[in-house]
C-alpha cells in the first residue's frame, strides 16, 4: 500500500479530535502490533455531542489501525458517523490522512485508549455499534492481560450502545475469538445474531473489510466473526 502523502496538521484537524493532558501507563499503551511505539493518550476533550454536527447515528472502531474499515463505511454510508480510536498516534494520523484527502464529513479519529474513552467519554447508550476487528492477541502467555477485550471492555460496550445496537467481532486468532464470544455470550446486555452477515464491513473487491483481515486472508488463515445485538438489559 502506498503512503498517503503528509498533510499538515492543520489539513487534519477536522479528523483529528484534540485529547487532553495526561499519560497513560506504558502498559497500557503498547501496541502488539506497533510495539515499540507507546503513546501517551488521554481522553478526548470535545463534548461529544458536537463531534460531529449532527444527529446522525454514531459507530464506533475500536483500534482502527491504517484505517481501511472506516475508510469504507464511511464513504458506504454517508449518513453514520464514524469514530475510530486508535492508541497508536503514527495509525491515528495515518488512517485520519486517509479520510482527510477524500474530504469525508463522517469520520473523526482520537489517539487514545478505548477503554478510557469508552468509560469516561462516550454517553451512555449513545453509539449505533462498537466493531473491533482483529485486536492486538499478544501471544505471550505473560501478556495476555494487555488484551484490550475483556469482561471489563465488553461491559463498556454494553454501556455505549444502544438497545438493538450491534457490536461486531473479527479476529483471526481462533483462540481469542473464543475468548471474546465466551464473555459476551455470557452477558444478558447481548444476544448473538448468527444469521447477520457482517453487513457493516464493506469489502475490497479482493474481499477483505481490514488490513488485518488481508493478512490473514493472504497468509491462508481463517477468519471467525460474529454480530451480536444489544438486548434491552441495562
Ligand atoms: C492488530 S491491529 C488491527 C487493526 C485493524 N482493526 C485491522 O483489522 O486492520 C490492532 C490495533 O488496535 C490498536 N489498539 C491496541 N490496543 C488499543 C486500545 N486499548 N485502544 C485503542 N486501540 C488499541 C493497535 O494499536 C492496533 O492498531
Amino acid at each position: 500500500m502506498r503512503k498517503p502523502r503528509r498533510l499538515s496538521n492543520d489539513e487534519l484537524a477536522p479528523w483529528v479530535v484534540p485529547v487532553g493532558s495526561g499519560q497513560w501507563e506504558e502498559k497500557q499503551t503498547e501496541s502488539e502490533s506497533s510495539p515499540s511505539q507507546t503513546a501517551h493518550c488521554p481522553l478526548p476533550t470535545a463534548p461529544w455531542p458536537t463531534l460531529f454536527g449532527n444527529a446522525n447515528p454514531v459507530e464506533i472502531e475500536v483500534g482502527m489501525g491504517k484505517g481501511l474499515f472506516l475508510l469504507n463505511a464511511a464513504l458506504a454510508r454517508p449518513e453514520t458517523n464514524f469514530f475510530g480510536i486508535e492508541i497508536v498516534r503514527k495509525y491515528q494520523l495515518y488512517a485520519a490522512t486517509r479520510y482527510a484527502i477524500r474530504g469525508l464529513p463522517n469520520v473523526k479519529t482520537a489517539c487514545a485508549d478505548a477503554k478510557g474513552v469508552l468509560r469516561d467519554f462516550v454517553p451512555p447508550a449513545s453509539v449505533a455499534a462498537v466493531h473491533v476487528y482483529f485486536p492486538d492477541p499478544w501471544w505471550k502467555a505473560r501478556h495476555k492481560k494487555r488484551r484490550v477485550f475483556t469482561p471489563e471492555f465488553a461491559a463498556l460496550a454494553a454501556r455505549v450502545i444502544v438497545p438493538r445496537g450491534r457490536l461486531y467481532i473479527a479476529s483471526d486468532v481462533e483462540e481469542y475469538f473464543g475468548v471474546m464470544t465466551a464473555i459476551v455470550d455470557a452477558m444478558p446486555a447481548f444476544a448473538v445474531r448468527p444469521e447477520e452477515e457482517n453487513l457493516a464491513a464493506p469489502r475490497t473487491e479482493a474481499g477483505f473489510a481490514t488490513n488485518f483481515e488481508r493478512k490473514a486472508l493472504e497468509g491462508g488463515g481463517a477468519v471467525w466473526r460474529v454480530v451480536y445485538s444489544r438486548t434491552e438489559v441495562m
